[in-house]
């Protein structure tokens, strides 16, 4: 593992590796135990859009590691008057050992991947979020202790999330069930890997027949960024594909519900079904931190 590009780049043992690693690293942070793994070393952080969790988690984790992290706004670097991504890439890996980027293209990250010489993180483009769907599987295993026969239910727009989520979950064994309206489908490339999976993958545009038996169910905003001027097409398109009562009523009873945040109550959830799942929705946030200082020692160390 060079990279974290995409979830469809990782092996099942390379998800559970570093699953395996975020649950160490989170029993080392609790006890006090010091893990000083990237000591000397510096993550650059390039970020094109906002962020509260992506940026503080990995700034945070970078120094709980010992190293030195780098907030670099792309209305600061050249990068942003239109240096290209290639001499980007080739100045910065002279630099610093490793980058995480959250930008729009994904192309732009498989470039610097392609065209520098250190690890890229992926921390969210428009075609996927990888990094938000580690912390999730960990939340998930530590919530249910296996991903044995658990089946995950995401409602809402096919986006960056529902394309990592259906990688992610198929690829450590839970069946996924997806209800998107018929215009707003997951990834071409993502429903072609899942094709794969026959029974174990459904999709639907009825959010009450995808909820159906599920154990984690899982929305995310129905206008991401870079679409804020879609936002009142998206309310209408989207009416209806909510974490409502009457969708966990389909749901196991002990059923989880994750949200990647920020979330937009009484869109794509209610207040009701966001508080009653508080206590797994603000693990799943924590998680990002020790989830991504996995990734980063992987990487990096
Ligand atoms: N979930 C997530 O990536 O949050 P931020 O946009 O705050 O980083
Ligand atoms: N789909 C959302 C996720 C935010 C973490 C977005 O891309 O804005």
């Amino acid at each position: 593992m060079k990279h974290l590009l995409k979830m469809l780049d990782l092996s099942t043992e390379e998800i559970i590796e570093i699953l395996d690693l975020a649950d160490q690293l989170k029993y080392e942070l609790k006890h006090g135990i010091p893990h000083p793994h990237l000591k000397g070393k510096s993550l650059g952080m390039i970020f094109q859009k906002a962020s509260t969790r992506t940026r503080v988690s990995f700034e945070t984790g970078m120094y709980q590691l010992g190293g030195h992290p780098l907030f670099l706004s792309a209305n600061d670097l050249q990068i942003g008057r239109g240096e290209p991504v290639q001499d980007t890439a080739r100045v910065l890996s002279r630099y610093l050992d490793g980058i995480m980027i959250r930008t729009f293209e994904q192309k732009e990250v498989e470039d610097l991947a392609e065209y520098g010489s250190i690890p890229i993180i992926n921390g969210l483009t428009d075609f996927c979020h990888p990094c938000q769907i580690l912390a999730d599987l960990m939340t998930i295993r530590e919530f249910k202790s296996s991903f044995d026969g658990l089946k995950m239910c995401f409602i809402g727009d096919g986006n960056n999330m529902a394309n990592s989520l259906i990688v992610g979950c198929l690829k450590v064994g839970m069946s996924v069930s997806i209800a998107c309206p018929n215009d707003y489908q997951p990834d071409q490339e993502v429903l072609d890997f899942a094709a794969q999976y026959g029974d174990k993958f459904q999709m639907t545009d009825k959010p009450l027949e995808a909820a159906k038996d599920a154990d984690v169910v899982i929305t995310d905003v129905w206008a991401s960024m870079g679409q804020e001027g879609e936002a009142e097409k998206r309310k209408k398109a989207f009416h209806g594909y909510q974490i409502n009562d009457e969708v966990m009523a389909q749901a196991h009873d002990d059923a989880m519900v994750l949200h990647c945040l920020p979330a937009h109550r009484e869109e794509e959830i209610t207040t009701k079904v966001f508080e009653a799942h508080a206590n797994e929705i603000f693990e799943e946030a924590e998680n990002r931190l020790h989830a991504q200082k996995a990734v980063m020692v992987k990487l990096m160390a």
